[in-house]
């Protein structure tokens, strides 16, 4: 689940963020899963309240969340409540490191609910996520 702005990685700050689109990155996350044996399903949104939806609807559809809930991350309590609410194991992914830049970064209303965060790896936060999300279902 990918949270606002995050549509226009490859453009956006590609220093900060890196030059893969957010299709590149779902195409290797699909890649992954199929070599995991796991189905995935990718979500990108700008607005609060869908992604809160798609939280409450993935109870019915999946067995864990890989969220960057992007600038969400360090405001809103109506993601981190919907987390709560549902759940699910959640992994927390960040493309850059959010404690070496601006101190409003370094606060993360998802971290307490979720298992863990990967955080300052690029697309590769991504993928190690993806990873230590299933690696938690499978040995549950
Ligand atoms: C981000 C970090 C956030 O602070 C920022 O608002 C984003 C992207 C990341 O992936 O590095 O939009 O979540």
């Amino acid at each position: 689940m990918h949270g606002p702005n995050l549509n226009l990685l490859g453009l956006r700050e590609p220093g900060i963020y890196g030059s893969k689109t957010l299709v590149q990155i779902n195409e290797i996350l699909e890649s992954d899963s199929r070599k995991l044996q796991v189905s995935l399903s990718c979500l990108q949104s700008n607005c609060e309240g869908i992604l809160v939806d798609a939280i409450h609807d993935a109870r019915n559809h999946h067995q864990g969340i890989l969220i960057n809930a992007a600038a969400y991350t360090h405001t809103s309590v109506a993601i981190r409540d919907a987390l709560a609410a549902v759940q699910m194991p959640t992994v927390e992914v960040h493309l850059s490191n959010i404690y070496n830049r601006e101190e409003f970064r370094h606060y993360s209303y998802i971290a307490p609910v979720a298992i863990g965060q990967i955080s300052g790896f690029g697309a590769d936060s991504y993928r190690l996520g993806l990873q230590a999300l299933v690696n938690y279902l499978q040995q549950k």
